[in-house]
Formats: C-alpha cells, structure tokens, sequence
C-alpha cells in the first residue's frame, strides 16, 4: 500500500490480523501532509506526559488499561509490563498540543499504538532471534533495557520515515484504504480491482497468531477467549488450535497431487501427523477461496502477483508454489510466468526444520485473471 500511494495509486489493504491491519493504515497513510512536522511536536508532548508521571501502575484487573496476555508474569518483568501499561494509558488519554482532524486524531494514536505493539517483544523474554515462540530465560542478563527510552527511540525513527512519507505524498487526493479482514470473502466489488499484489502465509513455517499474541492482547484486540477463536480464521491455521474433530479424519481437497500428499502425510499415523495433514487441506482448500474471491473483485484480464514459500512438512516436501499456481488456474486464473527469488543469506529461521522446513526462496507467480 505504501508503494501503490508512492506510485500515484489508490489501494485497498486486506489481512484477517488487527494489528497488520492498523500497522498497513498507519504505514500509508500520510499523517499531518500539509506539515509534517507537526507530528514531532505531538511526540514531544506525549514523551513528556510519560517520563512526568510517576505514579506507580497497578496491575490489577482494576486498571483497565491492564489487559495481560495469559502467563504474562511468565513472559515479562514485572516493570516492563508496568511500563507498556503506562505507556498505553498515556496514548489513549492522549491530548495533542496542535490543531488536528477527528481522522488524523485517530490515525495518530494508532501510531504510537503500533510503536508500542513493536517494542512489546523486545521487553519479553521472546527470544527475537527465533520466528518460533520461545523463552529465553537469559535475554536480560546485563540488565532489562528502560522500556520508556526504547518506546522513544522507536518512536523518533519511525516519525522520521512517516515525516519523510509525509512530505512525498504531499496533499495527492489518493486513498490507501484497509478493507481488513477474510481474504476468502472480499467486500470489494465485482471486477473493480486492477491490481493484486500479495504474500499469502506460509503453511505452518511462521505461526502469526502465536507470534503476534501478546501484542493482539495487550492492545485490546482480543480477550484470550475472542484469541482463541480468532486464530482459526487464519488461512494456514496454527497447529495449536487444531482440535481432534478437524485432524481426526482424513479431509482432501479435490486436487489429486496435494491429496496424494496429504494421504502420505495422515497415514502416517501419529497424531502430529494427523494435525499437519489437516493443516495442509485447511491451507490448500482456503487458498482456493481466496483465489475465487481474487478472481471476482479482478478486472479482466488485470493481474494478480503473488509471492510464496515452498515448505517441509513431515519430512515430505511441498511445492507449494506449483501448487497454488495449479489451484489459481483451475479457478480461472491464467498463469502468465513464475520466477525465483533467491534470500541472500536465510533469513527465516524456523527452528526445528521438520516444523515448516528452511525457506531459501519465494516463488513471485504472475497470474491474470
Ligand atoms: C506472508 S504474510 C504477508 C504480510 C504482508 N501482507 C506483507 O506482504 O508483508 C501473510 C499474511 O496473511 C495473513 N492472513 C492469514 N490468513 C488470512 C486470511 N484468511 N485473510 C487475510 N489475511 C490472512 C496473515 O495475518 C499475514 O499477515
């Protein structure tokens, strides 16, 4: 979205999650366009609001601003969620000290509500250097670093590349709008779109959900119940929400090269193999939704670019790339070309490879509808 607007486009934004969702509305959309300094201004302000309280948080259910995610106490230092709670109560009771729109007011708090959704990890025990979800017991060793000076500092970078954006979009009359939600059922109409540009999930390799749960609760996104059941809607589903009545019996998807796969995988036997096979019907069947859905809101003949992993599941390579292309033409699609895009060096660490396999390259498809 932030290329399109830079590109003189209007775009629509989609993604079931909350937070990508308010992240890709903060990313681009211009805040303060007619003079962006004003946003440093409002930082200024909102700093020293924060460093001037001192009164000591309680985290209590009392405090509504206290909305911890499970085993918090397990996952943070009491003072760093102290400080994140703080932190969060001053940007909702947030007072600018300019001029602004009800719009741009919004916008704004949901600035520094995703500067602080990007420092909640940092002052966990997650250990950053993982996709997967892991403690390291260790990570403050030499001392917890002052969650108030990294808010700042995130804040101080982030407003220089939104002062910076801000400038070169200028009063352009574009909208960068996020539609939000189900990839599988798009609100947008009937052949009005000239352009798809997107990078579906990985099958099983990064766990969104999982990695994005302390942030999807902290910030009020969900309680730990709505959570739960939030995470099945995601295309790709975590393995942690996959009950015996979905992984019991075996589900195919009416494609004979996945299903072959999925049969491999399930006869196996074991329960994980059970729940992976399960994992690849959710993803393959919910991939097709999606593709029909493309397809619909698709002019004719416009394109649709689409970037994917293969994967490892069980030992058992999955080309899922190959797979998807299949799946896009059957819906409608033709594909145009497909090319490698090689990682310099591995970027996505995925921990044990039998879980989701290294990811070395993505596959760009260019399809037209
Ligand atoms: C590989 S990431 C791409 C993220 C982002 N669009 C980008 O290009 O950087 C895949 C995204 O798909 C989203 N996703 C998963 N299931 C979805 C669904 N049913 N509808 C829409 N988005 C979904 C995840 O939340 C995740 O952000």
């Amino acid at each position: 979205m932030v290329e399109a607007r830079l590109c003189g486009l209007n775009s629509y934004g989609t993604d079931i999650s909350p937070l990508a969702q308010m992240m890709a509305e903060v990313k681009s959309n211009p805040l303060f366009p007619e003079d962006p300094a004003r946003l440093k201004a409002c930082s200024r302000k909102l700093l020293s609001n924060i460093r001037n309280d001192t009164t000591e948080e309680e985290l209590t259910d009392e405090n509504e601003y206290f909305n911890p995610p499970i085993n918090w106490d397990f996952w943070f230092p009491e003072q760093a969620i102290a400080d994140l709670v703080k932190i969060k109560r001053h940007i909702l009771n947030f007072d600018p000290p300019v001029e602004i729109s009800e719009q741009n007011r919004e916008l704004l708090e949901k600035f520094y509500l995703i500067n602080l959704s990007s420092i909640v990890d940092t002052v966990s025990y997650q250990d950053e250097n993982q996709i997967k979800v892991r403690k390291d017991e260790d990570k403050f060793e030499d001392g917890l670093p002052e969650t108030i000076d990294l808010f700042e500092s995130t804040v101080e970078k982030n407003q220089r590349g939104a002062v910076e954006f801000a400038k070169k979009c200028g009063g352009d009359g574009l909208f960068s709008k996020v539609v939000g939600e189900d990839a599988r059922t798009q609100s947008l109409e009937e052949n009005s779109v000239d352009l798809v540009v997107t990078s579906p999930p990985y099958i099983n390799a990064i766990d969104y959900t999982m990695a994005h749960r302390r942030s999807l609760i902290f910030l009020d996104f969900f309680d730990q119940d709505s959570y739960k059941e939030h995470r099945r809607e995601y295309v790709g589903m975590t393995e942690r929400a996959v009950t015996k009545d979905y992984y019991d019996e075996l589900r195919l998807t009416g494609y004979e090269s996945i299903d072959g796969q999925i049969k491999k995988i399930f006869e196996k036997g074991e329960r994980k193999d059970k729940i992976r096979a399960f994992i690849l019907y959710q993803y393959f069947t919910g991939m097709e939704e999606a593709f029909e859905s493309l397809n619909r809101v698709l002019k004719e003949d416009a394109y649709c670019v689409i970037v994917v992993g293969d994967n490892e599941i069980r030992n058992e390579y999955i080309p899922t790339a190959k797979y998807l292309s299949s799946i896009a033409e059957s819906v409608g699609f033709d594909s145009v070309t497909d090319f490698k895009h090689y990682y310099r060096k591995v970027q996505l660490q995925t921990g044990r490879r039998s879980t989701g396999g290294k990811i070395d390259y993505e596959t760009v498809l260019i399809l037209q509808a």
